[in-house]
């Protein structure tokens, strides 16, 4: 039935041990194939331009079709391929601060950015200082990363497909095998905490603190989110697909439009999946805090890969590929990886497990006033383990206190935490959050540069006035 919107994706040809060149060539090829025959959503997609949503809609429903991508930001240009968040053009037309993100984006929660939406950390609290985010960000904060725009799919006809050489009897993408969402609400349900967290998060630092430029959405510290969520064990879909040893990597591969940028299609957001990972922890999840998906956060289900970076969190997935040999795709050849002058040609490993951050819920530039006590709150966390320790600095990192846990630390989510301050002398103050989880990582005072700016973990200056 996703045929109707999405041409099935096909496996990469099993020659031994491909070069990185390699891979990015045979992906270029398959991308080539679905640039000569545009997807139906991508069509769809085009045709879409100028078209009002609720137009879209209509027509949508009245065809029947499965999924309609959201008008989208136009394709940007990309000075190179291995650029990840490519910043869009926000058209003058657009209705809402983000074209292609469905839900609405209030100034005072979002920080528009791109195809992209970030969570404001000052608006956790609020005016009288009580906070209004608790462990789990609601989903109508919650920070959308979208690499073009959110596809509103139809549940009732939407199928999870499973093919490839790793499952009994190698179903081809042709024939595969189907789960529906009531297939998958039979199936035994769990629900975790998890945060979903940008590999980019904080990449806005490089530059504004260690003076080194990189290109891509200039996300500050909120890229960023916890949920309750609820679905099943993908381990579980796997294994009723008929799952065999010989599985070495799955594929899962999302409806939104295909994304294009300098010119180059790299058809759908598909980034693969160890076995090991697939079996362990990760959740193919309908659910959040308690609630059906939205569409802009991956309904009718997405995969959540705790602890890893939130690509992997593949929204809207429609297939997998269950594969007896390694994959790629440009999510772990070309994007997604570390590459600059510390860093083997081809690029790091593709990205995995998130570094260790903190942030303060406190507005940048914050007023204080002099000789008062003041309670400042925040949270950390890390992709490795529970935060266990977290020192804050009101002085720009000459002297550190440790702030008071208000969590038990939980390596399914954040660590809040508060401080409690006196400032004297009126004047500008550096703050500083620096946190250490349970394995011992500790943010440094600088992240390790690479040129696409992933995983800026460094201790984040928050300067402050007192007045
Ligand atoms: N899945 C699809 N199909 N398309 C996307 O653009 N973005 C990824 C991931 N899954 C993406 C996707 C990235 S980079 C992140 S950080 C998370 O979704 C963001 O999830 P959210 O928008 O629900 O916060």
């Amino acid at each position: 039935m996703d045929d109707e919107v999405r041409t099935p994706n096909e496996a990469v040809p099993t020659s031994a041990d491909p070069t990185p060149a390699d891979r990015r060539q045979t992906d270029r090829r398959q991308t080539d194939r679905r640039q000569a025959e545009p997807t139906r959503a991508a069509r769809d997609g085009a045709r879409a331009d100028g078209v009002d949503r609720r137009t879209l809609l209509r027509a949508a429903s009245a065809a029947g079709a499965l999924a309609v991508p959201v008008p989208a930001a136009p394709p940007v240009a990309a000075g190179r391929a291995a650029a990840e968040e490519l910043p869009g053009e926000v058209p003058a037309s657009s209705s809402g601060p983000v074209p292609g993100i469905v839900k609405p984006l209030p100034a005072e929660w979002f920080v528009p950015r791109g195809t992209n939406a970030e969570t404001r950390w000052d608006t956790f609290r609020g005016a009288d200082g009580a906070a209004v985010v608790s462990r789990h960000v609601p989903v109508e904060r919650f920070f959308v990363r979208n690499h073009t725009s959110t596809p509103l799919i139809d549940p009732d006809t939407w199928s999870l497909r499973l093919f490839g050489s790793g499952l009994r009897g190698a179903p081809t993408a042709g024939s595969p095998v189907e789960f529906g969402l009531d297939d998958l609400r039979e199936l035994p349900s769990t629900r975790i905490s998890a945060l979903i967290e940008c590999a980019g998060n904080g990449r806005s630092y490089y530059s504004g603190q260690q003076d080194q430029p990189v290109p891509g959405t200039p996300w500050t510290l909120g890229g960023v989110g916890s949920a309750s969520w609820r679905g099943v064990r993908l381990a579980e879909v796997l294994r009723a697909a008929g799952l065999t040893g010989a599985a070495v990597d799955v594929l899962p591969t999302g409806l939104d439009p295909d994304f294009v940028a300098g010119g180059t299609n790299y058809g759908p957001v598909r980034r693969p999946l160890p076995i090991a990972k697939a079996l362990d922890d990760v959740l193919l999840a309908y659910e959040m805090n308690g609630e059906p998906l939205t569409p802009d956060h991956g309904a009718p289900a997405r995969l959540v890969v705790p602890g890893w970076v939130g690509i992997a969190s593949i929204k809207w997935v429609g297939s997998v590929e269950v594969a007896d040999h390694p994959l790629y795709s440009p999510w772990n050849t070309d994007f997604y990886r570390m590459f600059g002058p510390d860093y083997p040609p081809g690029g790091g490993d593709p990205l995995t497990v998130q570094v260790v951050k903190s942030a303060f819920e406190l507005a940048v530039g914050a007023r204080l006033a002099a000789d008062r006590e003041h309670r400042l709150h925040g949270r950390s966390w890390s992709g490795a383990a529970a935060v266990r320790r977290v020192e804050v600095s009101t002085d720009g990192g000459r002297t550190w206190r440790h702030a008071e846990l208000r969590d038990e630390p939980r390596a399914d989510g954040w660590t809040r935490w508060s401080l409690d301050w006196r400032p004297g002398r009126p004047g500008p103050y550096e703050l500083r959050a620096r946190a250490t989880d349970r394995r011992g990582n500790t943010q440094p005072e600088r992240a390790p540069f690479n040129r696409e700016g992933y995983l800026f973990g460094a201790v984040v200056a928050h300067p402050v006035t007192v007045v």
